[in-house]
């Protein structure tokens, strides 16, 4: 039996989450994944409420659960980054979820903003560093608010952290098996200490002879995933480059009502959640799409190993965006509620179709 802790957080959270546990039983009544939920109220009105953003007694309890289903994080009303900072960061730093995984696939030719590309160019998937880099908080301010003020943010790499994210991906990149390439995006041209990356890739890549090494620099990372989208398979990156890159790549997709994300420690409790922010002026309105959160629900059933589950989630969000019952990924374009009702329609249709 599977224990999800399950937390909603801010604005669209609620909704979005409440769709995904909806796509979640329809799922499990096919494949008889069991599991029970158990909700945590972290998120902004908890702390207005408490004062308490996310005390270690809720990390510790997240670590007694078989995963982490999150909403969004993040409201007008606190101070910015605070919970975000506390919660999303406080998870993936306090349980060393080191891979945040964002596959960036075009299901429904209509949804990409490029011309002329079919969904079977586009089919990568980003490994983000979820532990390091710009999210450290190594730096701070000082004589704050004067005009003598200096403010200074570290990028921090480390050998294992750089070696143990960039061996995920190679694993990923072989077993996906699609071009077998990892490109690794970094920006050690400019910023020389980066070249840990570089090294530290080339290194790791001798174990790999059978995956094609390949590189790009973030600027053009950017350019070439508009340009070519087709040439990507498996992308290793930096925290903070991750984080951007997977937007363009949301995109790609899209919008952001589709994008979904694992953060993930091999073999130990991981994270699932949307890549999109909390929306707090759709909060309430049965307007936010919640495809993406109902496709980190599917990545969550992969990694705890429901495989039919998770391909059922794949093919009916597929099958509901290509006939058009969600004509589209923007808030509004169908009520929340509708959009979780046509996914499950789909589930029903395929499961029935397989007998
Ligand atoms: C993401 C988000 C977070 C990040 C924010 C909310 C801290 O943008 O998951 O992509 O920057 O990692
Ligand atoms: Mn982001």
């Amino acid at each position: 039996m599977h224990t999800i802790a399950v937390l909603p957080g801010d604005g669209i959270g609620d909704e979005v989450i409440r769709e995904a546990l909806r796509v979640l039983e329809a799922v499990s009544a096919v494949t008889g994944f069991a599991y029970t939920v158990e909700r945590y109220p972290y998120g902004a009105d908890h702390y207005l409420k408490t004062g308490e953003a996310f005390p270690d007694s809720a990390l510790r309890a997240m670590q007694d659960h078989s995963a982490i289903l999150l909403g969004a994080i993040g409201d007008p009303r606190v101070e910015t980054g605070l919970l975000e900072r506390a919660i999303i960061g406080g998870i993936r730093f306090g349980l060393d979820l080191y891979v945040n995984l964002r596959p960036i696939r075009l299901l429904a030719e209509h949804l990409c903003p490029l011309k002329g590309v079919t969904p079977a160019a586009i089919d990568m998937v980003v490994v983000r560093e979820n532990t390091e880099g710009g999210y450290v908080g190594v730096g701070g301010n000082m004589k704050k608010g004067t005009l003598d003020e200096v403010a200074v943010c570290n990028m921090v790499w480390t050998r294992k952290g750089t070696e143990r994210v960039i061996r995920f991906a190679f694993e990923l990149a072989r077993q996906r098996g699609r071009r077998k390439r990892l490109t690794m995006v970094d920006k050690a041209n400019a910023i020389r200490p980066q070249d840990l990356w570089t090294r530290t890739f080339e290194e790791v890549g001798r174990d790999y002879p059978d995956v094609e090494r390949d590189h790009a620099y973030i600027d053009a990372a950017c350019m070439w995933m508009v340009k070519n989208p087709d040439w990507f398979d498996t992308v290793v990156t930096d925290n903070l480059f991750g984080d951007i890159l997977t937007d363009l790549g949301a995109m790609l997709q899209g919008g952001l009502g589709i994008a979904a994300s694992g953060n993930i420690h091999p073999g130990k409790v991981s994270m699932f959640e949307p890549i999109h922010g909390s929306a707090p002026k759709y909060r309430g309105k049965n307007v936010a799409c919640p495809v993406a959160a109902i496709a980190a629900a599917g990545m969550m059933l992969e990694h705890l190993g429901d495989r039919e589950g998770a391909a059922l989630v794949e093919k009916a969000i597929g099958a509901a965006l290509r006939t058009r019952k969600i004509p589209s990924l923007q808030a509004g374009a169908i009520a929340t509620d509708a959009a979780g009702d046509a996914i499950i329609g789909e589930i029903g249709t395929l499961a029935a179709a397989a007998g």
